[in-house]
């Protein structure tokens, strides 16, 4: 469904299940240009929300208890916000439930509420669906019920609804980016600080397109934990040598050399993939700057090839799509993109050549893995916000 369709299919489907004329918010997906796996790390990433959205309406309920209806899933939540507990791992209510948690914890006492979504943010592929979801039910809690916090609020409760309710240790990339993203820029966004800047960013004969390879990543008891122990632990090791560094994403390969002998063979490829992507983010920042698409795409080259073989969260699928990207002369630059370990690649891709690229590269695809890959060219979006 298109945006305009499916936001007037959640609009009526809360119309025939419930009461009242509902508030609606519009909660994109994000990309993210450059910098995996760096905001964990105190790193610069280079996020920005896309026009495929998570569609939440709201409208105060009477009753004593709340409902939240998930409309692709024909399954409702009902709730007591005096007794609000965690659901199974792996349930889309835990999202809704951590929120509202969250809510709770700063004191605040909405009444009650019934609310329906439904999304076309393909889920599972790396493009937050879930950040979506959880800034949806924020923003639209606030709207309707004029909490009064800020985006920088809603974004901490969604993080830790994300750590507490979903068991996913996630950094704040994918929330931020939801709430800060800005049509047709890119946000360079320094994850120690959380100051950023917006970088205009229209390419206008290439198209950003989308690859997903269908594998369904799982973050939660993936090896993402792992990769960040790995980090955490190379950090250490620096610090001893060079106390006044304040995140691994600032050190140098230098500084990482000198404690070579002290960390493992693998802890130190992980290292490096982290500092080298930093510096990378900062190259893409002055190339998108110049509009240099040949400069961006490298770079893009450059972080997949680091995410394969230093940080390894790739996988066959996904180095599989990047080579194909490759071998095109009308591709300028292609990577994993996310978490890893499934979802997508992100391709910039010449307007011109997209019919024939899909065409090639779908058929390619199937052939290797005896299933479909699916296509999605995406424009940078705004943020999460109330719709008129
Ligand atoms: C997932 C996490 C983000 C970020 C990316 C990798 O999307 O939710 O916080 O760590 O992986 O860049």
């Amino acid at each position: 469904m298109n945006n305009r369709e499916l936001y007037k299919h959640i609009k009526n489907i809360f119309k025939e299940k419930y009461a009242g004329a509902p508030l609606c918010v519009q909660s994109p997906g994000r990309i993210n240009i450059i910098g995996e796996h760096l905001d964990y790390n105190g790193g610069y990433v280079l996020p920005a929300s896309i026009d495929k959205y998570m569609y939440v309406a709201i409208a105060p309920s009477s009753r004593t208890y709340s409902c939240v209806y998930a409309a692709d899933l024909d399954d409702e939540l009902k709730l007591d916000w005096n007794h609000i507990e965690k659901e199974p791992p792996g349930s889309w209510k835990n999202y809704v439930l951590g929120v509202l948690a969250g809510i709770r914890k700063q004191g605040k006492t909405p009444g009650n509420f019934n609310a329906v979504f439904g999304s076309n943010i393909p889920v599972g592929a790396g493009l937050s669906s879930s950040a979506a979801l959880e800034n949806g039910i924020a923003f639209a809690l606030n709207s309707l019920f004029d909490l009064g916090l800020e985006r920088s609020g809603m974004m901490h409760i969604s993080i830790a609804a994300e750590h507490d309710f979903a068991g996913v240790n996630c950094g704040m990339m994918d929330q931020f980016s939801n709430l800060y993203g800005k049509q047709d820029h890119g946000i360079l966004l320094d994850c120690e600080t959380l100051s950023f800047e917006y970088i205009p960013w229209k390419p206008t004969e290439y198209q950003l397109l989308l690859i997903d390879t269908g594998v369904k990543h799982q973050l939660s008891n993936s090896p993402y934990n792992q990769r960040k122990e790995d980090c955490q632990t190379g950090f250490h090791a620096i610090r001893q040598h060079f106390p006044e560094l304040s995140s691994l994403s600032r050190a140098s390969i230098a500084q990482l050399d000198a404690v070579k002998d002290t960390i493992s063979p693998r802890v130190y490829q992980r290292c490096r993939y982290v500092i080298e992507e930093n510096q990378r983010v900062l190259q893409a920042r002055v190339a998108l700057q110049n509009q240099d698409l040949m400069q961006t795409g490298e770079l893009l080259y450059a972080s997949h090839e680091g995410l394969s073989k230093l940080y390894e969260v790739s996988c066959a699928e996904l180095d599989f799509l990047v080579d194909t990207a490759r071998q095109e002369k009308a591709v300028a630059g292609s990577r994993m993109m996310g978490g890893g370990f499934g979802g997508c690649t992100l391709n910039l891709v010449r307007k011109d050549a997209i019919p024939l690229f899909i065409e090639y590269a779908g058929e390619k695809y199937f052939r290797r893995f005896g299933s479909h890959a699916r296509f999605y060219p995406v424009n940078i979006s705004d943020g999460t916000k109330l719709l008129k």
